[in-house]
């Protein structure tokens, strides 16, 4: 059992990255010895891909945005201090009496003054959504001088899509040495535009604008991913004017100003579906709390057909898998409401056991393919034909020491380990806390034979 570790070297006592501002060892690893099953309950996060847009947002208004079920991760530390570069002031609410570290933080945020228009490459660079800033900054000050985010591992990703809706709303772009330069002096107008693909960054960059345009803006081909609705909804609470979040058509009424609000962040459905996935690779029966399973249907809809039980409850989703093998499936990712990019990693990981074999086709991103060669280190079978990953089940994994190469990756590597035969090291898992928080916490009380190693 976690036991088969023998007493852990290493308790879960770390500092927490944003309180300390030091990455949390950057060379950690993470050990896992196989064979156990996942029994118990495991609390799910407010989500990443929610948490850094309503961060940001929180520079539209002169008062203190707040928000709840803030969760503990890399990302959010390193965006309090890019935003604390702009002069946004952000204090972490202490833990009241008899609080665990289930509960998410409080951040109180405040952006009462912008004493700062340009977003530097240093920092930019390190996480490719603070590229956002652009939208407030341009909104509420009428400049901006961003860096550009630059490649990244699972694909090119340009900004092309978030400078077209800035401009239709009447921003002067220019670009110049790695910069994007915006102005809109005489502030911006709304304006009406149709994104040529589904992009997440390019909404949420377009309503975060328009909250504050002159006039109305009508964004066609929208994402719909749930984000985009917790975005628009705590805007909303904030006096913002748009409907048909969620949607592919969604209506902005632009307003003078936006006020303070109190908004708790929505449950990660990626998280949410990584460890639905866990449980299915080990065999077990796990309570995942918080969770809501309209965020995460396409996903559970395949966990089903793989022969894994999904049984929402009242408190959550209740994951369940005995003795009978996985089933695999053949699965094509795609914008929400379709089967989530950030989860091709992690379902890939699971159909490397199942008794037949799988396509998996990624079509949202060009290069999102990193794990493939980590997972045959293990002992998977899988061949790649383009973006389409053709996955012949194994009767069984072996330990090996893996590499981390990007954050849904570096997940799909821990899932494949938990099932491998042996101890699998995970090297670089500093990826992993960029986007899971407390995973070996989560993962051992259930459990699973897994602990954090610190040089
Ligand atoms: C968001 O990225 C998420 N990140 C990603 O999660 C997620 O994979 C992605 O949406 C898709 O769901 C955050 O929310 C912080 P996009 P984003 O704009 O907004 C192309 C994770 O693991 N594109 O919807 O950057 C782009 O290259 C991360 O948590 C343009 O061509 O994704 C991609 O192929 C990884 N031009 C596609 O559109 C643009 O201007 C979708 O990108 C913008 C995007």
């Amino acid at each position: 059992m976690a036991r088969a570790l023998g007493a852990p070297k290493f308790a879960c006592t770390q500092t927490h990255p944003a309180a300390s501002g030091r990455q949390r060892g950057a060379m950690d690893r993470i050990r896992i010895v196989g064979g156990e099953r996942l029994t118990g309950t495991i609390p799910i996060s407010g989500a990443k891909n929610a948490t850094l847009p309503l961060m940001i947002a929180s520079m539209l208004t002169e008062d203190t945005l707040i928000l709840d079920n803030v969760p503990h991760l890399a990302d959010v530390g390193l965006l309090q201090r890019i935003l604390g570069n702009h002069g946004v002031d952000i204090m972490i609410a202490g833990k009241r009496p008899g609080e665990n570290g289930d509960k998410g933080r409080t951040l109180h945020i405040s952006a009462k003054r912008i004493v700062d228009t340009t977003a530097p490459y240093e920092l930019v660079s390190r996480m490719r959504a603070s590229f956002w800033v652009v939208a407030p900054l341009v909104a509420r000050m009428g400049e901006a001088k961003v860096s550009m985010p630059g490649g990244c591992a699972i694909g090119t990703r340009p900004v092309d899509l978030l400078i077209m809706a800035l401009e239709k709303l009447g921003t002067d772009i220019e670009i110049e040495g790695g910069y994007v330069i915006a102005r809109a002096k005489k502030g911006l107008r709304g304006g009406e535009f149709k994104f040529p693909k589904v992009t997440v960054s390019g909404t949420h960059t377009a309503i975060m604008a328009a909250a504050l345009a002159r006039g109305t803006t009508v964004i066609e081909n929208a994402a719909r991913e749930p984000e985009i609705g917790d975005v628009a909804d705590c805007l909303n609470k904030m006096g913002a004017k748009i409907s048909g979040a969620g949607t592919s058509r969604i209506v902005i009424e632009g307003v003078d100003k936006l006020h303070g609000a109190r908004h708790s962040v929505l449950p990660d459905r990626i998280e949410t579906g990584t460890y639905a996935f866990a449980v299915a690779m080990t065999g077990g029966n796990v309570l995942l709390q918080n969770a809501r399973p309209e965020l995460l249907q396409a996903g559970l809809d395949v966990l089903e057909r793989t022969g894994t039980t999904v049984t929402p409850t009242n408190e959550g989703i209740r994951i369940a898998r005995n003795g009978a093998g996985l089933a695999p499936v053949d699965v094509t990712t795609a914008p929400f409401p379709g089967f989530p990019t950030d989860l091709q990693a992690q379902l890939m990981a699971l159909m490397t056991r199942a008794k037949g074999t799988s396509h998996i086709t990624e079509t949202i991103f060009e290069n999102r393919f990193m794990h493939v060669q980590e997972l045959v280190r293990l002992g998977a079978r899988i061949q790649l034909d383009g973006q389409t990953a053709t996955v012949e089940g194994v009767a069984r994994l072996k330990g090996a020491p893996v590499m981390a190469t990007d954050l849904r990756a570096s997940v799909s590597l821990v899932i494949a380990g938990l099932a491998a035969e042996g101890e699998t090291t995970i090297n670089r898992v500093y990826h992993l806390d960029r986007g899971f928080e407390r995973l070996e916490d989560k993962l051992s009380a259930c459990g699973a034979a897994i602990e954090r190693i610190s040089d």
